[in-house]
């Protein structure tokens, strides 16, 4: 009998930060949830060295542009761990996750393909190994990450994260409903945590205040969450927002694009992911008044725009 199967098939789903990014990367807590855009990664036999086939990149695995580095080192990572040899393989990805948008896409790439590549060899996976290989992709792509992107990417559920003391699943009272909009600009997440680094370093004290309230925030919105005040949530992820611009990770597209979501009476919005580019969400009270927000942002310049509920496995797509 093959040490390996004749075709691995396996799926990660994206992430939207709530609340806490880059104040994690400081200890502070923070809040994501699973977003149902999903990448899925099919490993093959082939012949010589590794194909890696994708949107973005086709060709062997060893020339692979510099933003992949860190997808291509998790491959040769995991075939090392897996005591095989870097030949003889196919990597396909199919993706609907927009790539360096803040949606987590280079840790569910990572997942589906360090997924698959041990359902190819037809060995088990424990979560402790599916975490350390994606953090040698997110540590390229972050520069230093704390690993909320693989842990919401892998939870089914909202999650509360803190680097030190793990995730806590949290069980939302009501379903959100949720736009997310692109300003169609790449976020470099890795520029943007060297960037709130090197501003921390020069005024230490007022940048602790901004990652202070971000925590006081994020705790709020917990409770918001536990106990159903949608209202409040709403106002608390806009008062998120405001101190991301604080911390110097914002920029005028994401900044338009809150502003067109909250004058379309969107409950909240707010920056997601690393920032200075990538997407923005916002809250509304209904699917029709989401679909609305999701036509106004469009109109005045989003690229892409989506929404969806939290309690369905279906997102909605506006171009
Ligand atoms: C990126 O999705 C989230 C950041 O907080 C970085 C990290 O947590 O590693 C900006």
């Amino acid at each position: 009998m093959n040490n390996f199967s004749k075709i691995a098939i396996s799926d990660a789903h994206s992430k939207l930060i709530l609340a806490g990014e880059h104040a994690v990367v400081y200890g502070k807590p923070a809040i994501a949830i699973p977003f149902p855009l999903k990448v899925t990664s099919i490993v093959e036999k082939s012949n010589g060295s590794i194909i890696f086939e994708s949107d973005i990149y086709t060709g062997f695995i060893s020339n692979m542009p510099v933003k992949l580095k860190g997808i291509s080192n998790c491959i040769k990572e995991t075939l090392k761990h897996l005591n095989k040899p870097e030949e003889n393989l196919k990597i396909k990805i199919i993706s609907s996750i927009p790539i360096g948008r803040g949606l987590g896409s280079s840790a569910a790439i990572s997942i589906s393909i360090v997924r698959s590549l041990f359902s190819f060899f037809k060995k088990r996976l424990t979560e402790n190994e599916l975490f350390s290989l994606v953090q040698i992709a997110e540590n390229y792509a972050h520069g230093n990450s704390s690993g909320l992107d693989i842990m919401a990417i892998l939870s089914k559920y909202p999650i509360l994260f803190e680097k030190e003391r793990g995730i806590l699943p949290i069980k939302s009272k009501s379903s959100l409903y949720i736009v997310v909009a692109d300003t169609g600009k790449t976020s470099d997440t890795r520029v943007a945590v060297g960037n709130v680094r090197k501003r921390y370093n020069l005024n230490p004290k007022n940048m602790q205040k901004s990652l202070d309230k971000i925590e006081e925030i994020t705790i709020e919105i917990k409770k918001t969450l536990l106990n159903g005040n949608i209202k409040l949530l709403g106002k608390l992820l806009t008062d998120n927002h405001n101190e991301l611009i604080n911390i110097g990770v914002s920029d005028k597209d994401l900044n338009d694009l809150v502003k067109t979501a909250l004058s379309s009476n969107a409950l909240g919005a707010k920056l997601t992911g690393g920032g200075l580019g990538g997407c923005m969400i916002a809250l509304a009270n209904s699917p029709q008044h989401a679909r609305l927000i999701s036509n106004e942002l469009i109109e005045s310049g989003a690229s892409q725009s989506w929404y969806f509920s939290t309690n369905e496995d279906i997102v909605m797509e506006v171009n």
